[in-house]
């Protein structure tokens, strides 16, 4: 089991397990953490599942590709340098005890 933390948009830290292979946005949606809809499904299409990642993990993520950069476009005022959509992050052993605070969905 791999340990997540999520910051929820009012600020309630949520700890909990993840399973290798599932998507950080199928995580949040299956602990029911505030501050991810996952409108989409998942499939990229929708940015409701936008997070801050914690800087000292970022960097083991895999890039983007241009299909999350525009979509990261909707989330604009939102959008940081460590903004990822957690549908396209895989959880991994690497990712054991990684942060993600949770702006809020913007409609
Ligand atoms: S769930 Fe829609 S973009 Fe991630």
């Amino acid at each position: 089991m791999t340990t997540i933390v999520f910051f929820e948009p009012d600020g309630t830290r949520r700890e909990v397990e993840a399973n290798p292979g599932e998507s950080l946005m199928e995580v949040a949606v299956r602990h029911g953490v505030e501050g991810v809809d996952a409108d989409c499904g998942g499939v990229c299409a929708c940015a409701t599942c936008h997070g801050h990642i914690d800087p000292a993990f970022f960097g083991r993520l895999l890039a983007m590709n241009d299909t999350e950069d525009a979509m990261l476009e909707l989330v604009e005022d939102q959008r940081a340098a460590n903004s990822r959509l957690l549908c396209q992050i895989q959880v991994g052993p690497e990712l054991d005890g990684i942060v993600i605070k949770l702006p809020g969905v913007r409609r």
